[in-house]
């Protein structure tokens, strides 16, 4: 085995010197030059929490939004579970946001563990509430890391999670129309000629671009 790298190894130096490449095979070998290279910003402590909770929390609603999916999938309404998935995926795209710039910040992420969702209901309309209730929890979480960015001065942070304090605008918006489409067909007595016509409206949604 060893045999067999060295005569690899024997074989690329013959090659690259055929090549006319020898040089830069002792430009790769030569010592290490020692550069003084400035250290970035360090981020602080409470804001790398808070950005890791952050990034907890996006992967716990993905992971919430499949509990929902996979419950519609169990009550024969692929429309409704489609939507689930895409809304989990989204989700996903979030958490990949907020570990990209904790990378990029050169703060240490913290993978979670995460517990089983729940994917037992008694209606849609709960599926939908809950949906609601968690995207208003997030919005107020989000709230408070621009907030502590501002108290730190840690602008780049601010900056950073305003992109997210307008999604949830959206997000929020999301379920409450889908919240009154509901309520508006008999929320927890709603017509099923009407359940499957939403069903049919949902199983449309595409994947977010961008
Ligand atoms: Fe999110
Ligand atoms: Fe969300």
């Amino acid at each position: 085995m060893r045999g067999a790298v060295i005569s690899k190894v024997v074989l690329g130096a013959a090659l690259a010197v055929g090549l006319g490449v020898s040089e830069e095979m002792e430009a790769v070998h030569a010592p290490a030059v020692k550069l003084d290279v400035p250290k970035a910003r360090p981020m602080s402590a409470e804001m790398t929490k808070a950005l890791n909770a952050q990034l907890k929390a996006e992967l716990e609603s993905a992971y919430i939004y499949l509990g929902m999916a996979k419950w519609f999938d169990e009550q024969n309404l692929s429309g409704f579970a489609h939507w689930f998935r895409i809304q989990s995926e989204e989700e996903m795209t979030h958490f990949k946001k907020v570990y990209d710039f904790m990378q990029d910040r050169g703060v240490q992420v913290v993978l979670p563990s995460l517990e089983a969702p729940n994917s037992d209901f008694d209606s849609i309309v709960d599926v939908f509430l809950d949906g609601l209730k968690r995207e208003q929890e997030l919005t107020v979480q989000i709230h408070e890391i621009y907030s502590l960015a501002q108290d730190l001065r840690e602008y780049d942070a601010g900056s950073f999670v305003l992109w997210f304090l307008q999604e949830q605008v959206e997000e929020e918006n999301l379920f409450l129309s889908y919240i009154d489409h509901l309520i508006r067909i008999g929320g927890h007595d709603a017509d099923p000629a009407a359940i499957l016509w939403m069903d049919r409206e949902l199983g449309n949604r595409a994947p977010e671009q961008g």
